[in-house]
């Protein structure tokens, strides 16, 4: 889909249909030139509600106000509206808050919107829309600077893009998409945006001493991976590493899920995805910055061969783990991955990124990630990017001495959950934070996007499915460190 700024009024750019935003419910706007028949139909601009009318090719989306939130999720709307029309071109003029930040939402919406997975339909659904044209002509008779608006139009792109074909890994299903599968992407991703890329196979992960990583793996009949991208500028303004968790199937292991909590497991590489993600739209931006994306990439299998409640692993660091749930596997997976990124790579932050706790959802809801760091420089950074410039929802849970304490084993350094059932959020991370060294200590955050990775109806700008969740965030993060 292009999208494109153009240097004319709106009247005079040549569309199939416009695209008008109703802002504030103030139906009695000049660009509003349908305002009777919207009346009759009884349209208010509600935020997110849509108004085809096909008789003057116009098409209303109400906004409540032009924050890029809101104007993200209803751009994504008046694409949808379109889906299934023969509409191929629509212009649209500008809409301007503080700053051309809001055309990037703008066009993050369009792009995001336009989205839906097919791969597995028989018949593919037509979206015919090829064009959007965005004037430079605003709302508010703002002046825009074309230069900034064009910029943010690209930056949109590569973001939404980016999250897209996160969207795509996380959707595809778990006989299709297995580590092996990823460390591919991984490599083709490389080849085509010039990042580096080392994949360790099974071999190299047994010399590394990533001996719980192995054991969860080891039941399954696809043999593990773990995958380093790197995006290296000359002279950086920092240096960053993420990390994600990349389980291509959650069954539980030994310590099985229920039948009605295996279904969407696939969706358990979406940190790891989210990575991907992140390390193309960075390559993209070509970002001023070093940035290391690290997955763990498993599939948690039961077998007679299958790591068990009971047994004590000893991780990358030395550090010994009692076992006693096999599906709290993501974070076995994530103390060897973290300890090998911070080994590899001396960061100014560490992020990892997990749908690690069923308790991050119950506490915070399916549409907000949490965050946990041991200081919060790493955890403000997330926080400021989220809502109001990326355009996901985070919220910060706090560690806390007592939670830790039950993480206590009789016969190993740690157990793999807890001996309380509350916290379970915060308890997982403070497990994450045993294998943090002192040197990243207060770099380091963690965040559980465990709710907003996969839901399935369709919210704010996400379709059903996949979202990409992690992907804005962490770029917004990064972009802000060198503004
Ligand atoms: N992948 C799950 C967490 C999850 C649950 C993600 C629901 C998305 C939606 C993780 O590996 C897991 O199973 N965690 C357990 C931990 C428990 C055994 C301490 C959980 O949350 O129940
Ligand atoms: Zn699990
Ligand atoms: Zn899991």
């Amino acid at each position: 889909m292009k999208i494109e700024l153009k240097d004319k009024k709106i009247k005079d750019i040549d569309a199939q249909l416009e695209l008008i935003f109703v802002v504030n419910k103030d139906m009695d706007h000049k660009f509003i030139v349908d305002q009777k028949d919207l009346k009759k139909l009884n349209f208010e601009g509600v935020q997110d509600s849509t108004c085809l009318m096909a008789q003057s090719d116009r098409l209303y989306v109400g906004v409540d106000s032009l924050e890029s939130f809101n104007l993200r999720s209803a751009a994504a709307k008046a694409i949808k509206a379109i889906k299934s029309t023969s509409y191929s071109k629509l212009k649209v003029a500008s809409y301007i808050d503080q700053d051309e930040s809001s055309i990037q939402a703008m066009a993050e919406g369009f792009v995001l919107g336009k989205y839906s997975f097919e791969k597995y339909k028989s018949k593919k659904s037509k979206n015919k829309i090829e064009t959007i044209a965005i004037s430079t002509q605003s709302f508010n008779d703002r002046k825009i600077n074309s230069d900034r608006a064009k910029e943010a139009i690209q930056t949109a792109k590569a973001i939404a893009t980016s999250t897209n074909f996160t969207r795509d890994i996380v959707n595809t299903t778990p006989d299709d998409c297995y580590p092996v599968v990823m460390a591919d992407i991984a490599q083709n991703l490389a080849k085509e945006h010039g990042l580096e890329c080392t994949i360790l196979k099974p071999s190299e992960l047994k010399e590394q001493k990533m001996e719980t990583l192995l054991a969860v793996a080891r039941a399954s009949r696809h043999k593990p991976r773990v995958i380093h991208l790197s995006h290296k500028p000359k002279k950086p303004k920092a240096i960053i590493s993420i990390v994600g968790k990349g389980l291509t199937y959650d069954s539980g292991g030994l310590s099985l899920k229920p039948s009605d909590f295996m279904v969407t497991m696939k969706a358990d590489k979406s940190g790891g995805s989210a990575v991907l993600g992140i390390m193309r739209a960075v390559a993209k931006l070509d970002l001023p910055i070093e940035v290391h994306g690290f997955v763990g990439a498993v599939e948690n299998m039961i077998g007679g061969d299958a790591y068990k409640p009971d047994d004590v692993l000893v991780a990358k660091n030395g550090k010994t783990i009692e076992v006693r749930n096999t599906d709290a596997e993501g974070r076995l997976v994530l103390a060897d991955v973290l300890c090998y990124a911070q080994q590899e790579v001396k960061a100014d932050y560490i992020f990892d990124l997990a749908t690690l706790t069923g308790a991050c959802v119950v506490g915070v809801g399916e549409y907000t990630s949490g965050i946990m760091s041991n200081h919060e420089k790493p955890s403000n950074l997330l926080l400021k990017a989220s809502q109001d410039v990326s355009g996901e929802l985070a919220t910060k849970l706090d560690f806390n001495r007592y939670l830790k304490g039950t993480l206590k084993s009789n016969i190993a350094d740690i157990c793999n959950i807890s001996n309380t059932r509350y916290g379970g959020a915060i308890t997982a991370g403070l497990f994450l934070s045993e294998f943090i060294d002192e040197d990243h200590k207060d770099k380091w955050a963690h965040i559980d996007i465990a709710g907003p990775a996969f839901v399935e109806h369709e919210w704010g700008e996400n379709p059903v499915g996949a979202s990409g969740a992690g992907v804005r965030l962490v770029v917004a993060a990064l972009q802000s460190l060198i503004k």
